[in-house]
């Protein structure tokens, strides 16, 4: 069999439905500055699927700092990995800074967060470790998960029952191999916007040795009292051992990081894979990072009109009858009932008529039958937008019931 003639007949999961979703349903193409609304095919489109939560993308004094930075550094400095000739005092200065808002002893800078992520689970346990994971982790610990040479227990979402079981597992095992657990869990699951249960996986703790690996992707930046994530929102920052966060989200640029204790950062810094031999971050998105920070830690102006958007956002569809899940973060996923083309021809509807863009997931993703549309409020959305959307949801939802969409082809008007 020759692999090219396989990949041929098997396009993959996703890669099935390319023929008709390319260019529209998959890899779209949004165009203009980042904002509330930017262009799609031409049309001027009210945009709830990127996920600039604090609105900084396009913020005047980060757009600034991002120019000066790529005037004064260009794209290439520095080159090479940071171990051999890729560190510089900025990209220190950076994991210093970073520290002191996570409330860690230190921080190492990942070039990307998914393969970031990914590469710390493979450095931090071996063959005789067992990692713990739950089941809705994203593709980047699995992807870490899947690395991992020893045993590895995967719990049901959230489910804490389920995982002090798996610990039970875990530790009866680890106590003959002489090995460790890593527990892996998010802090807000991007998908379904709700919380990991940290406060209770950490009072595990009490009853098995194990370390917490989260991944706060979704959470840095726009939840906790001062926006340092699920752990402060949940009051147990101190609790997680290995604390992710990417700047691809609320950071609005690119890139990750990892706060630990010195032990731990100084193990990753010389035993993370991705990083030793890979190149390190530009340093014109260093300091653009730097500047974004230092805007969201003196400034919870931006963070307040996140949750204000957000807020109203789920209140307002609440009240309307729309099933938002269990969401208890900014991420609203709006679940309805129907299948593949139906979803896919409301999407069509809410851009092509109401010029508005949002993204669907469908089964495999979620159930068959479940529809789901997830919108990203950001602190660059207005309370008129927020009334806008739910109008219109409200319309395409009566427009499903009443079996309008059709249910077989796409149809565009
Ligand atoms: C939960 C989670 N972890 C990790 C990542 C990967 O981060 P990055 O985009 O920085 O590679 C993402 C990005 O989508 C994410 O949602």
């Amino acid at each position: 069999m020759d692999i090219f003639d396989k990949i041929k007949k098997n396009r993959g999961p996703l890669g099935q439905h390319a023929g008709f979703s390319h260019g529209y349903f998959t890899f779209p193409k949004l165009e203009g500055e980042i904002s509330n609304k930017m262009k799609f095919r031409g049309k001027e489109m009210l945009v709830w699927s990127i996920n600039n939560y604090l609105g900084l993308a396009n913020h005047p004094e980060v757009r600034k700092v991002d120019k000066e930075a790529a005037e004064e550094y260009g794209l290439s400095l520095p080159m090479g990995a940071r171990m051999m000739s890729g560190n510089t005092n900025m990209h220190e200065k950076l994991e210093a800074e970073l520290s002191a808002f996570t409330q860690k002893e230190d921080t190492i800078l990942l070039n990307y967060g998914y393969q970031g992520i990914a590469s710390a689970i493979d450095a931090l346990v071996d063959r005789n470790d067992v990692v713990v994971y739950d089941s809705e982790s994203h593709a980047c610990i699995i992807d870490g998960v899947r690395m991992h040479q020893g045993k590895r227990f995967v719990f049901p979402h959230n489910d804490i029952e389920k995982l002090d079981l798996q610990l039970e597992r875990a530790s009866k095992l680890t106590s003959q191999t002489g090995g460790g657990i890593l527990v892996i869990t998010e802090g807000v699951f991007g998908m379904a916007g709700d919380q990991g249960k940290l406060r209770e996986i950490v009072s595990l703790k009490n009853k098995y040795d194990f370390r917490l690996l989260v991944d706060d992707a979704h959470g840095v930046g726009t939840i906790g009292p001062n926006g340092v994530g699920t752990g402060e929102e949940q009051n147990v920052q101190d609790e997680i051992d290995v604390y992710f966060g990417t700047f691809a989200k609320a950071f609005a640029s690119i890139g990750g990081f990892i706060s630990a204790n010195e032990n731990v950062v100084e193990f990753l810094r010389y035993n993370m894979r991705s990083q030793i031999f890979a190149k390190s971050l530009p340093m014109s998105i260093v300091v653009g990072n730097l500047k974004r920070l230092e805007l969201f830690r003196n400034d919870p102006f931006h963070r307040e009109n996140l949750w204000k958007i957000a807020n109203a956002l789920q209140s307002g569809l609440r009240e309307k009858g729309f099933d938002l899940g269990v969401t208890n973060s900014p991420v609203t996923p709006v679940f309805m009932s129907g299948g593949m083309f139906e979803a896919c021809n409301l999407i069509v509807d809410l851009r092509e008529n109401y010029e508005i863009f949002t993204s669907m997931v469908v089964y495999p993703v979620v159930p068959k039958g479940v529809i789901m549309l997830r919108l990203i409020p950001t602190a660059a959305h207005t309370l008129e937008d927020v009334n806008y959307t739910i109008e219109v949801f409200e319309k395409v939802q009566q427009k499903l019931k009443a079996n309008e969409y059709d249910k077989e082809k796409i149809v565009f008007a």
